[in-house]
């Protein structure tokens, strides 16, 4: 929808005119994949498509939420404010309220609010992240909080730990905050310093792949592995005091990798230890134009999560697996949390229709789902539009 055709929405729903326009990315992992909440490095990139948040105040001291998705306005006292509700995607733009009081913000003034987005749920490419942070970005805004973005991505963060009990990194509350048109946001997830990189790829596109398949990260798997990379990191400590696996080089990791006596543990730590030294080769070989190098990385990560993270499924896996078929794709792997989701994927101009075609015709027989297929634009991050 139009910021035109938003506006009227949010007319025909509160009776009175937005007061201001936000919007906020969704985004796509290029590499560096569960190294986040390892205190590794990733590597996304900002969409062009997201979340609008529209507002209005009002004096009757309370939270209006409405989704266009959703049929009903979820309206809300200033004392209710900090406690999380049962099945509501309302959770996410209140887990955000909630913090700013946690973080000394008094809510006294009512607000109307409309959201829309345009980003697949449930497809991998982070329509949670974008709501959490252009709700920050607009009440920021609104009160005059003077939190800065990084501030935004982690208030993000927290109201998907406290609200939506995902555990999740700061990788996609962070690139949607500070996103850059053209640019791929190179981040220590540890120090939360970061690099803008431009995504130059001359003659080669970004393609995002949904599998739509019908296994959802659910909170359960990803917080299972999240559990699983501090047990790995607590049976290191037995031989050496780390905080993080991304501490360890793969030398370092073969010298001691024999204390990790759990299976699982130790084939976790194993991919986020090879991850870590693929996304700094891959940040490496953009900045020097090796796009052939940055394929074979991506393909290796994918495997690496297939095999060692278990995170794929047999749809990514047969999404990756066609893409690899075609000439002109440079590398191809599963993006975001995994399970179901989406595949990101080099392909070089000349070959995208073909790509289309055959990778869709291809999984649609092996799983029997029709999938879709956008070519990625990389935006900005969040920002007040009107
Ligand atoms: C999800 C989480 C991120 C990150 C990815 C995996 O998208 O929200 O923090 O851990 O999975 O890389």
């Amino acid at each position: 929808m139009t910021t035109q055709e938003l506006k009227k929405a949010f007319e025909a729903t509160y009776g009175k005119p937005a007061e201001a326009v936000y919007f906020s990315p969704g985004r796509v992992n290029l590499i560096g994949e569960h190294t986040d909440y390892n205190g590794g490095a990733v590597f996304p990139c900002a969409l062009s498509f997201g979340t609008n948040l529209l507002i209005a105040k009002n004096d009757k001291q309370v939270m209006n939420f409405k989704s266009l998705n959703q049929p009903e306005i979820v309206t809300l006292t200033f004392d209710q404010l900090t406690t999380r509700l049962e099945n509501s995607w309302v959770n996410y733009p209140l887990g955000v309220i909630a913090q700013f009081i946690k973080r000394g913000v008094a809510m006294t003034q009512g607000f109307d609010i409309l959201i829309w987005g345009n980003v697949p749920n449930g497809a991998g490419l982070s329509s949670s992240a974008a709501l959490e942070v252009v709700t920050a970005y607009a009440f920021n805004d609104q009160l005059s909080t003077g939190f800065n973005r990084t501030d935004l991505a982690l208030i993000g963060q927290k109201a998907e730990h406290e609200f939506a009990l995902v555990n999740c990194g700061i990788m996609d509350q962070f690139v949607s905050a500070n996103g850059a048109k053209d640019h791929a946001v190179h981040l220590n997830c540890d120090t939360l310093e970061f690099e803008l990189v431009p995504v130059k790829l001359q003659g080669v596109k970004i393609v995002i792949s949904n599998t739509h398949s019908p296994h959802k990260l659910d909170s359960g798997a990803y917080n299972q592995r999240v559990a699983e990379c501090k047990k790995a990191v607590e049976q290191l400590n037995t031989v050496r005091p780390i905080k993080y696996l991304a501490e360890l080089t793969e030398a370092d990791f073969k010298a001691i990798e024999h204390a990790i006596t759990d299976p699982v543990a130790h084939k976790r730590a194993r991919h986020v230890v090879g991850e870590v030294q693929r996304t700094s080769d891959a940040v490496k070989a953009l900045k020097e134009g090796k796009l052939e190098l940055f394929g074979q990385l991506m393909n290796a990560s994918h495997a690496s999560l297939r095999d060692d993270y278990e995170v794929t499924g047999p749809e990514l896996d047969c999404m990756a697996e066609e893409a690899w078929k075609i000439e002109g794709v440079i590398g191809s792997r599963m993006t975001g949390g995994g399970f179901g989701g989406c595949t990101v994927s080099l392909v070089k101009e000349e070959a995208i229709d073909t790509f289309i075609a055959e990778v869709g015709k291809n999984y649609e027989a092996r799983i029997g789902i029709k999938p879709d297929f956008y070519i990625a634009e990389i935006g900005d991050g969040a920002t007040r539009v009107e």
